[in-house]
C-alpha cells in the first residue's frame, strides 16, 4: 500500500508508541533516552494524512559492534488495522537510506520476539542470544551493515 514517510516530532510518535508498544502503561513511558538528542530521527507513516506506523533512530554504539558509527533502531510499530501492507518495510527503507548517505556503517536493533520474522524478512542478522527487557519480554539483538 502506498504510505507517505515524513520525519516527525519525538511527540507525535507517543500516539502509535502507547497503543502498541506501551499499552496500559502511564503516557510518560512513551519518552524514550534520546529523543530529542539532535542527531535523532522520528519518521512517521502516513496514509491519507493519517498517522499509521512510526520509527525512530537514535545515534548510539554498542560493545557488540566493533564499529565507527552506528544507530539503534527503537519503536519500531504500525498500528494493528495497517498491518501486512508493508508499511512497517517502507520505514526501515526510508531509515535505512538516510543513514546511508549519513555514511553509517551499521544499524542494530533489539527485537521482540514477535518481531523476529519481520526484520529477519528484511535481510536483518540475529546477533547473541535471546534477553529479557524487564516488562517487555523476550528480545534479541538484530543487525544490518550498511555499505
Ligand atoms: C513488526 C511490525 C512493525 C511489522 O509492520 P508491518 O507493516 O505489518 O510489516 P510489513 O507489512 O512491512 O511486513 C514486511 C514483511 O515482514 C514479515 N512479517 C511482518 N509481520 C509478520 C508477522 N506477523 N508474521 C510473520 N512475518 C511477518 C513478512 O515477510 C512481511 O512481508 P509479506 O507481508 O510480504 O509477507 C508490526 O507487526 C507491529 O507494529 N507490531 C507491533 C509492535 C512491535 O512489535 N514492533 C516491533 C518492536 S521490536
Amino acid at each position: 500500500m502506498q504510505c507517505d514517510i515524513k520525519k516527525i516530532s519525538a511527540e507525535k510518535t507517543h500516539a502509535i508508541r502507547h497503543p502498541m508498544l506501551r499499552q496500559g502503561r502511564p503516557i510518560e513511558d512513551c519518552v524514550f533516552d534520546g529523543d530529542k538528542d539532535p542527531q535523532t530521527i522520528h519518521l512517521g507513516a502516513f496514509i491519507e494524512n493519517k498517522l499509521v506506523g512510526i520509527l525512530s533512530a537514535y545515534q548510539k554504539n554498542t560493545s557488540a559492534f566493533n564499529v565507527k558509527e552506528s544507530y539503534q533502531i527503537r519503536g519500531v510499530a504500525v498500528l494493528t488495522t495497517a498491518h501486512r501492507k508493508g508499511i512497517g518495510r517502507a520505514l526501515m527503507a526510508h531509515i535505512e537510506q538516510i543513514l546511508q548517505q549519513r555514511k553509517i556503517d551499521l544499524i542494530w536493533l533489539n527485537a521482540r520476539i514477535t518481531a523476529v520474522d519481520f526484520y529477519t524478512a528484511l535481510a536483518y542478522q540475529q546477533k547473541g542470544n535471546a534477553f529479557e527487557i524487564e516488562g517487555i519480554g523476550t528480545h534479541y539483538c538484530f543487525y544490518k551493515i550498511l555499505k
